[in-house]
């Protein structure tokens, strides 16, 4: 047997599978990593220029440009085989969860219902002040339509800021309670999202990873498929 058809084998036995992805989930849609983008036009500055709570509090105007500019790429981009994929196999009735470090929303464009986005959606805005009711997606103006002040801001997680409590939750429970996890185009570097797939490994239910390289999660997972997500994907989940 091969180890697609194992892993089709496991995933049809299972009723929960969580798929915990990263950026290489979006490579084949052509999106830039953070880092490739500020490589591009933007290579003058550092990550935290452009991506921390201090650079938007020094230069709102600069760090709005940045997303502006990643946004527009993105809108340029869309989900590939493997987001459909995924959305697919919810729609032929298992109980599907995505948690995710990509800011995208190509999860949900796909249709993936329940998606736990941990870095936020980069589409969207919210006010920095934290009131409730001002997530819309793109900015017409950095005005919050609640507190009125200059302080929309992208609706993504920076360096120096905390995932967001309840989201962080919701994935866990999410991994804990699933029967099957796939790791997918992620290096498994940045914390606390990976411990979220440290934490699933002590459970002992099939882990898969599918991505082109290894990782610190490759040497514990049950099965490693070196390739590209949009490759995989619609092979194991397809009908
Ligand atoms: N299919 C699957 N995986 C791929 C593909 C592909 N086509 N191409 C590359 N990869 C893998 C790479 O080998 C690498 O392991 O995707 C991974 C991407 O790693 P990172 O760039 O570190 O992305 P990620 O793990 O999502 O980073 C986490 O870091 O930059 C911050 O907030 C940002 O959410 C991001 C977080």
């Amino acid at each position: 047997m091969t180890k697609i058809e194992q892993v089709r084998r496991l995933l049809k036995k299972s009723q929960s599978p969580v798929f915990f992805t990263g950026a290489g989930m979006s490579k084949e849609s052509g999106i830039p990593t953070f880092r490739d983008a500020i490589d591009g036009l933007w290579s003058d500055n550092r990550p935290e220029d452009l991506a921390t709570p201090s650079a938007f509090h020094a230069d709102p105007a600069k760090v709005r440009a940045f997303y502006e500019y990643r946004r527009a790429t993105i809108r340029d981009c869309e989900p590939n085989a493997g987001h459909l994929a995924i959305a697919a196999l919810e729609n032929s009735g298992f109980h599907v969860s995505v948690v995710t470090q990509n800011v995208d929303g190509f999860h949900e464009a796909a249709g993936s219902s329940k998606v736990f986005a941990l870095h936020g959606n980069i589409m969207e805005d919210r006010c920095n002040e934290g009131c409730p009711g001002s997530h819309a997606m793109g900015r017409h103006s950095g005005i919050c339509p609640v507190c009125k002040k200059d302080a929309l801001r992208p609706n993504v997680v920076w360096f120096g800021e905390s995932l967001d409590d309840d989201l962080l939750l919701r994935s866990t429970v999410a991994i804990m309670t699933c029967d099957i996890l796939f790791i997918i185009g992620t290096s498994g570097l940045v914390y606390p999202a990976a411990g979220l797939a440290d934490l699933a490994m002590q459970r002992g239910f099939p882990v898969i990873e599918i991505n082109p390289e290894a990782t610190p999660f490759t040497e514990q997972v049950d099965i490693f498929l070196p390739g590209a997500a949009a490759k995989f994907l619609p092979k194991i989940c397809g009908a």
